[in-house]
């Protein structure tokens, strides 16, 4: 099986991403499972064609893995200017196939820095719908909250604060290599909070430095749900 890892890390060398990358390569090889990576900073200054490498990589792939943090309640611009780089080159491939051969399989590991399954949904939701416009087979995505005090080191240096990451990445790579769906074990390690204290505190403690710091930032109407209503 050969597994394409698009990382979307916007902050090397030491970004969370990168570390998620490097620990699911890691199980996904101990597996038997042939990787290759496709790093998303070459595309963050300028807007070039995908390289001769990565259309390659994607023509090549059976499974293909997204992995990238929430920016500001959604994935980062660079993720998702290589995303629509990518979605022409695997439906191309799709479309070239012929009929009945597997499609490739997709799957997102997405991160945020608050703790709410809540901050990775919309992501999540890019990833799926990118994946079925791209002619591929969605089969899932984890979002892990709590992310950010990993602060880019390796996830077995990272101690309590990425115990979830490993186990719900350990969980992913049994899922990718039996080509199964991402399974409930791996969701419910993926909404397991890494901090030494009870959800509802930590979400009433995160809310409430939020609120001051926009107060402090004069921000307007930091609590409106503009899309709440939205179908
Ligand atoms: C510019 C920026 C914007 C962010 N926006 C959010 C956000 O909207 N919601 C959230 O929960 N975390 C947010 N975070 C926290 C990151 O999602 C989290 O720390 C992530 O693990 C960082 O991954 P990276 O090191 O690969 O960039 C933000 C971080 C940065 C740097």
């Amino acid at each position: 099986m050969n597994v394409l890892l698009v990382s979307g890390s916007c902050r090397p060398p030491r970004a969370n991403t990168q570390a998620m990358t490097a620990f699911l390569k890691q199980q996904l090889e101990l597996r038997g499972a042939a990787t290759q990576v496709l790093e998303v900073l070459p595309w963050r200054d300028a807007d070039p064609e995908l390289t001769h490498e990565a259309i390659a990589a994607a023509r090549s792939c059976q499974t293909m893995v997204i992995l990238a943090p929430v920016y500001v309640d959604t994935l980062p611009a660079p993720t998702l200017r290589l995303l629509e780089r990518l979605c022409p080159v695997l439906r191309d491939a799709a479309d070239g196939d012929s009929p009945g051969s597997p499609q490739v399989a997709a799957y997102a590991v997405l991160h945020s820095g608050y703790p709410e399954p809540a901050h990775q949904e919309a992501g999540l939701r890019q990833c799926g719908h990118f994946a079925s416009q791209a002619g591929m087979q969605w089969r899932g995505g984890l979002g892990f909250g709590g992310a950010s005090p990993i602060d880019g080191r390796p996830l077995e240096q990272a101690g309590r604060f990425a115990s979830h990451l490993r186990q719900g990445l350990t969980l992913l790579a049994d899922s990718i290599v039996a080509g199964e769906d991402v399974s409930q074990a791996a969701t419910r390690a993926s909404r397991r909070i890494p901090f030494p204290l009870p959800g509802f505190l930590l979400v009433r403690l995160m809310n409430a430095m939020t609120r001051r710091e926009l107060k402090n930032l004069g921000v307007a109407e930091p609590l409106a749900h503009p899309y709440r209503d939205a179908p």
